[in-house]
């Protein structure tokens, strides 16, 4: 089908079915053109849980997807494409988890949203990049297991020296990546360039960031700064509301690799074959779903 039409389409049968559409600020420009909501992980999952729509069609990864279930159990959350996974989700199970929380028997369980809901059910409390620090520090214990992200964990144990954090060896493979040689360089060539990256970078890439934040704090910070050029240390998807919002500013990427491939098999055809044929519907079991609930309510009290 031709785009126009697609679109056409797709928007008649959010309208038949009540059903919005929320997509991940790494969603493909024409996935974030026609959503409801462009977001973070923090800013969708609110949406979701305050959204009195019957369907959701979630333009993002499965855990997004999973949390937007746990948090609204009578919607029908609809996930266009089967296996948009989370690499650095899946660097933990649940029995992994019970295995290292009899290790370390004191400690508060802080498990990043980029998890499953059987980690998520595993743990005191969720976070997601936008307040990960305010979590750990809101927690009673000094000890912290924090799961699965080791390099947002280490962001975490910098910005809050007086917690001591146990750090599970999970990774983003895509801002992983991202090595000190290549962002010197994009740096030689715009030396005025004020460098913004996700704390999923490591610690030596943060150590060269002027700004450290969410995918959403990031695009809040270039277009309230003063400066006119950024080099972007996240997943290029964000180029789009910030080429948006400030079309007179610069942005370079830190690096050409910054592609979740996973973001980016959402197409308009699979959101509207998501809502033509009811696909692919996000089940949960239900004691697991409400205990992850408690984990993710926690967070939404902090924030
Ligand atoms: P945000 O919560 O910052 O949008 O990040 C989600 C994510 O998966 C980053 O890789
Ligand atoms: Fe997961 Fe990384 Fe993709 Fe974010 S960018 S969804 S952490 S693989």
């Amino acid at each position: 089908m031709e785009k126009n039409r697609l679109i056409e389409e797709i928007n008649a049968l959010k309208k038949k079915n009540k059903a919005i559409i929320v997509a991940h600020n790494y969603q493909v420009n024409e996935i974030q053109e026609i959503a409801d909501v462009v977001g973070d992980s923090f800013a969708l999952s609110k949406y979701c849980a305050s959204s009195d729509a019957d369907v959701v069609v979630f333009c993002g990864v499965r855990f997004m997807a999973e949390s937007a279930k746990i948090l609204s159990p009578g919607k029908t959350v609809l996930l266009p494409e089967i296996d948009a996974g989370c690499p650095m989700a899946d660097m933990i199970t649940a029995e992994e988890l019970r295995e290292e929380k009899k290790r370390h028997p004191g400690a508060a369980v802080v498990c990043y949203i980029n998890s499953s809901t059987e980690v998520k059910a595993e743990s005191d409390i969720c976070c997601t990049s936008s307040n990960a620090v305010n979590v750990v520090k809101a927690v009673d214990q000094q000890e912290v297991l924090f799961v699965p992200d080791k390099n947002l964990g280490n962001y975490i144990s910098k910005m809050v020296p007086e917690k001591r954090l146990i750090l599970w060896n999970g990774f983003c493979i895509t801002h992983h990546r991202i090595n000190r040689d290549e962002v010197e360089k994009i740096k030689t060539l715009h030396p005025e360039a004020l460098i913004l990256v996700h704390p999923e970078c490591r610690p030596e890439i943060l150590e060269l960031a002027d700004y450290v934040g969410s995918t959403k704090q990031i695009m809040d910070y270039a277009k309230a700064s003063g400066h006119s050029k950024f080099i972007i240390g996240t997943e290029m998807g964000v180029l789009y509301k910030l080429r948006k919002d400030s079309p007179n500013k610069l942005f370079y990427m830190m690096s050409q690799g910054l592609v979740c491939p996973n973001m980016k098999k959402t197409s308009l055809n699979s959101v509207y074959e998501a809502l033509r044929d009811f696909k692919y519907k996000i089940e949960l079991d239900e004691d697991i779903r409400i205990r992850a609930k408690k984990a993710l309510d926690r967070m939404l009290e902090i924030n």
